[in-house]
């Protein structure tokens, strides 16, 4: 098995202790974790827990405090490894007046895909997140579900071999789920890996691979998801016992 991500000992602490030794600030602490190719990656936990700062760590966007993390078998401040990464951070946001298709453009610039390769791919990427006939349509006028859908798009129109999404499905409807999870499903058959963290727990049941809860800004677990299916029955059950075990930290 191919690591894609490979994670030790990292830890970021956002305040360190004052004069007092009180109000420190961790988002995560002590963190070892390996990702392989091809696989989706489940990241649980509670608000808080440091998931997040977990995925801006591996992303190169915070730097840990200490510990090491390598991705593709180097670092993001590479740019070759940077071009195969993609990323749809918590809360996007693309400016209300642009169009559909000109917050890809915008993106396929920043990508260096050659202007006219760009009508072609942002078409087929449209097609991909279903939202060919939104083209045209401003960015302020999309319901919250398309809203979520052009980030998706922005994340993979790279075609990057890496994905992360930081709870793509917050904030949408059940349909919002299952078109999210189509797309899931979709790039994983292409063989990309995908990490991303979730609080609806159904959905992270139908997609992942292996899943791991962060708590306290450790990350307390990794198992394959048929192994806690078999042992718990249900995420629910695995993730609320486990939390439960991880509050004596
Ligand atoms: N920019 C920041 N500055 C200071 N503390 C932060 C910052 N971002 C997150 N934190 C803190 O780090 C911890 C983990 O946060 P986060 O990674 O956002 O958790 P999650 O994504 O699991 O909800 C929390 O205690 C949060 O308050
Ligand atoms: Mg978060």
């Amino acid at each position: 098995m191919e690591t894609v991500i490979e994670v030790k000992k990292a830890t970021k602490i956002y305040r360190p202790l004052d004069f007092w030794k009180n109000d420190r600030t961790t988002g995560i602490e002590n963190v070892d974790l390996a990702v392989y190719r091809g696989e989706v990656f489940g990241l649980l936990g509670l608000n808080g827990a440091g998931k997040t700062t977990l995925m801006k760590v591996l992303l190169g966007l915070l730097k840990p405090t200490s510990g090491e993390v390598a991705i593709l078998g180097g670092t993001t401040n590479d740019i070759a490894v940077r071009s195969r990464i993609g990323y749809l951070p918590e809360l996007p946001y693309f400016p209300k007046y642009l169009k559909v298709k000109e917050v890809l453009e915008y993106f396929a610039d920043i990508f260096g895909i050659p202007r006219g390769a760009q009508r072609k791919k942002i078409g087929d990427i449209l097609e991909t997140v279903k939202l060919s006939d939104k083209a045209d349509s401003r960015v302020g006028g999309l319901s919250k579900g398309m809203q979520g859908r052009l980030g998706l798009a922005q994340a993979i129109l790279n075609e990057p071999d890496l994905l992360f999404l930081d709870e793509p499905m917050s904030g949408l409807d059940p349909l919002g789920y299952k078109e999210t999870r189509d797309i899931i499903i979709d790039i994983h058959k292409q063989g990309k890996t995908i990490f991303f963290n979730s609080h609806i727990l159904g959905e992270v049941e139908k997609v992942c691979d292996r899943v791991s809860v962060m708590h306290r800004s450790h990350l307390i677990d990794i198992q394959p998801l048929s192994a806690i299916m078999e042992k718990y029955g249900s995420l629910e059950k695995y993730f609320v016992g486990t939390v439960t075990e991880g509050a004596k930290i």
